[in-house]
């Protein structure tokens, strides 16, 4: 079973968004897959699930000896194979009471891990802020997607992350295999052009070549509570998710340059660099 975590500490960079569609893709694709929730905003879970259930969600598998099992808590969607582990309102609060306690920091880890025969990928959709919710995917990731907003403030953002990453990765003593996927990329700003030159000059390390461009058939796609493979599968910010899912599942290399501007059909047929 393999656990990724989409995350950054900044929010509105496209962490839900590119949970969702790597699970959509990954179940697509005829892998079990379930997404966990752990923001409490709770955007992918009101973007895949009915607003209410008798489920209590991901914050209960915090709840020490009490706790349920994470394949008791587990919701289906409309996609077979795709599983959410809903975000309630519990986690903010939870967030708060972890805080003062020390040796929570492996608990999502140790109870996702019962998982291992029923999925074949988790993926984490983490909350914008550093606190234990966090702490815990991290520590509990053997890969982390990072989204980058191609905007400004934004490096600041990835700055601070890559700390946070350093400091688990210390603490943990291994590497943490980590992928900086730029998002949100308008080619016709000169905001994007110029964050997208200083990513890759300044934080080379684990960008992944490719950029996501905005499209807004992604936002309608979560307003209208469906998966982009399914609502708008030949978009183009889709065609360039399927070679970032392509790329982690080493189906090709991962620094292998992608052309974002390109027709789907020929960024298939043909990868170009960059310029
Ligand atoms: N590639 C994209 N093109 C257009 N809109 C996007 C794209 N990625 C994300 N969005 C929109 O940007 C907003 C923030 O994205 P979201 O995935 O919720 O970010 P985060 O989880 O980091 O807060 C949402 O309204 C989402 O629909
Ligand atoms: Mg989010």
């Amino acid at each position: 079973m393999k656990l990724w975590a989409v995350a950054n500490q900044k929010g509105g960079v496209g962490k839900t968004t590119t949970a969702v569609i790597l699970a959509g893709l990954l179940a697509e694709r005829g892998r079990r897959v379930v997404l966990v929730d752990l923001d409490p905003h709770a955007s992918a879970s009101a973007w895949l699930l009915s607003a209410s259930s008798p489920r209590e969600g991901v914050a209960a598998l915090f709840g020490g000896a009490d706790a349920p099992a994470a394949a008791d808590l587990l919701e289906s969607t409309a996609q077979p194979g795709l599983e959410v582990l809903r975000a309630t309102p519990a986690l903010a609060a939870l967030e708060r009471r972890l805080a003062t306690q020390p040796g929570m920091g492996r608990v999502l880890g140790e109870a996702l891990g019962v998982l291992h025969s029923r999925a074949d990928h988790l993926i984490l959709d983490c909350p914008p802020t550093l606190g234990l919710l966090l702490v815990n995917a991290l520590a509990a990731a053997e890969r982390v997607i990072v989204p980058v907003q191609t905007e400004p403030l934004a490096l600041e953002g990835l700055r601070r992350m890559q700390e946070t990453l350093e400091m688990i990765a210390r603490s943990q003593g291994r590497e943490i295999d980590s992928w900086v996927v730029p998002t949100l990329y308008d080619q016709r700003t000169r905001a994007s052009r110029e964050v997208l030159g200083r990513l890759r000059s300044e934080f080379p390390a684990g960008l992944w070549p490719g950029v996501i461009p905005v499209d807004t058939r992604l936002r309608d796609a979560s307003l209208a509570g469906e998966l982009p493979s399914r609502f708008c599968p030949r978009s183009r910010a889709l065609g360039v998710y399927r070679l970032l899912v392509e790329a982690l599942l080493g189906e090709r290399p991962r620094d292998e340059a992608v052309a974002w501007d390109t027709p789907l059909d020929e960024v298939r047929a043909e990868e170009v660099a960059i310029a």
